[in-house]
């Protein structure tokens, strides 16, 4: 694993934008796996920057989302499907419909699940991009979750649901319970996974999956099973390591 420190979270985003371009001068089409919530935004701004200045185009790529609510109504702004369309779609030139997610919205939840984890796994994503929770989960694979799931239906921690209450005016109980994400081994099977944490409340988190031993009840330590694993972080989030 390697870890990267940088000064601020606007750097980090310009460092894992440039991964992203240097990958879209080896192939012409590319698969990026994105990821919602704070983490990512700057390295969402810095693509967008480099689009408007015409230095990059997502035009013949494809994306993946992590995870999604189940049961918000279609077109709820706090969908992480339309969370995507306003941050990445509507800022680059990713079109929509090359853009995929769990459907939380479906009848049938377990094929829906199947459908997609087959789906991405066929795809080969090339560059997944994860935030980390302060309880150690990726996508949303809370503690305890198996290293060796797919894509399936989880439960939300209180503590996941009060850390994302700040997108739902501050309630934890209108955080939806229930959640759609793709497992620790759909996570695993991307070539280049690029974890970013920003701030002192993912301090312990960082040092838990970057130092600690590998264990479920630490989701993001499965990144320690895998071959090419870049974790960037700020100074804050990084002050928990040796
Ligand atoms: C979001 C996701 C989550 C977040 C994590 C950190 O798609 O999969 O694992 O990355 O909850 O959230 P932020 O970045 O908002 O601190």
């Amino acid at each position: 694993m390697e870890v990267v420190i940088v000064p601020d979270a606007a750097t980090g985003g310009r460092l894992v934008a440039g991964a992203v371009a240097a990958l879209l001068r080896e192939h012409s089409s590319i698969v990026l796996g994105l990821a919602t919530g704070s983490s990512p935004a700057p390295v969402y701004d810095d693509l967008a920057a480099r689009h408007q200045r015409g230095e990059l185009s997502l035009a013949g790529s494809r994306a993946f989302l992590l995870d999604e609510y189940v049961g918000l109504p279609p077109g709820h702004p706090e969908s992480y499907r339309a969370v995507i369309e306003r941050e990445v779609v509507a800022r680059l030139d990713l079109p929509g419909a090359a853009v995929r997610g769990p459907d939380g919205g479906a009848t049938d939840l377990e094929a829906a699940c199947r459908d997609y984890d087959a789906t991405v796994r066929a795809a080969g994503v090339h560059l997944q991009l994860l935030g980390v929770g302060t309880d150690g989960h990726i996508g949303f694979n809370e503690p305890g979750s198996s290293l060796g799931s797919s894509t399936r239906l989880k439960t939300l921690t209180a503590q996941t649901r009060r850390d994302n209450a700040r997108f739902f005016g501050g309630d934890p109980e209108a955080v939806p319970r229930h959640v759609l994400t793709q497992g620790i081994a759909t996570i695993l099977a991307a070539r280049h996974l690029v974890l970013l944490a920003w701030g002192e409340a993912k301090a312990d988190a960082v040092a838990a999956l970057v130092e600690g031993p590998l264990t479920a009840m630490v989701p993001a330590s499965a990144l320690q099973l895998h071959p090419r694993a870049t974790v960037v972080v700020d100074e804050a989030a990084a002050a928990g390591l040796r």
